[in-house]
């Protein structure tokens, strides 16, 4: 029987565009475009067992090596920080973690800037090296609306298209870093399970630099 290589992919739009050029790589798995709610699906033949997860978590089953490999966006890798390998940058679920406030706001240096954010080590992390002095409001979602009810005086976010900011009156003031999608591995199944990551990775590998041209 073939080593199953284990695969946690986020659940949602983007879990779907990285089936998809996993599939392409040669990790296709038909039963996962069955329309239920089943969580796992394997193919044996092909060696490859998917697990949809919350994207946020993708990263702790990678880490504890419930997954061998999954894809988390950068943005988690750079809040969470686990202890896993970073082996590609698959270009695909893109958008920035920005700074953002009311229009107009200025910032009074002489003040502790109040923070609303769901990253707040990467909110900690920018202003510290910045010495800034924050007080930071750790939200877990609806970050826009801090600013406009006065919890806050800006937020650290992730931005896409900037509709959320525009249909609420906030506009960008900085932009800390770039985010997109990454192919995790564990670290220990890294090593036993080389062959099968390897041979993925670069089929990934190649899909991204076929899209780029
Ligand atoms: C993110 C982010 C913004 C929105 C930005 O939320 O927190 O609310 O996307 O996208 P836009 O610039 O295209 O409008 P997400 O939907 O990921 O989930 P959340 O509300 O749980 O944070």
């Amino acid at each position: 029987m073939k080593t199953m290589l284990n695969v946690a992919l986020p659940k949602g739009r983007l879990g779907e565009k990285v089936y998809a050029m996993f599939e392409k790589a040669g990790f296709e798995c038909p039963s996962i475009k069955e329309n239920n709610r089943k969580l796992i699906f394997e193919n044996e033949e092909v060696g490859v067992r998917y697990f949809w997860v919350k994207p946020s978590d993708v990263a702790i089953y990678v880490e504890r090596g419930a997954a061998d490999i999954g894809v988390a966006g950068k943005d988690i890798l750079l809040e969470y920080r686990p202890n896993v390998y970073e082996l590609l940058d698959l270009d695909i679920g893109k958008c920035r973690m920005a700074v953002a406030a009311k229009a107009g706001f200025r910032d009074d240096p002489q003040k502790t800037l109040k923070v609303a954010t769901k990253f707040s080590n990467i909110a900690a992390t920018y202003y510290n090296s910045q010495g800034r002095d924050i007080d930071i409001i750790h939200l877990n979602g609806s970050i826009e609306i801090a600013p406009i009810l006065g919890l806050s005086d800006v937020i650290v976010d992730i931005v896409e298209t900037g509709t959320t900011l525009k249909e609420n009156n906030l506009e960008v003031i900085e932009t800390i870093v770039p985010i997109s999608a990454r192919l995790i591995a564990n670290k220990s199944g890294f090593k036993f399970k080389s062959e099968q990551i390897e041979l993925l990775k670069n089929s990934l590998a190649q899909q991204v630099k076929d899209k780029a041209q």
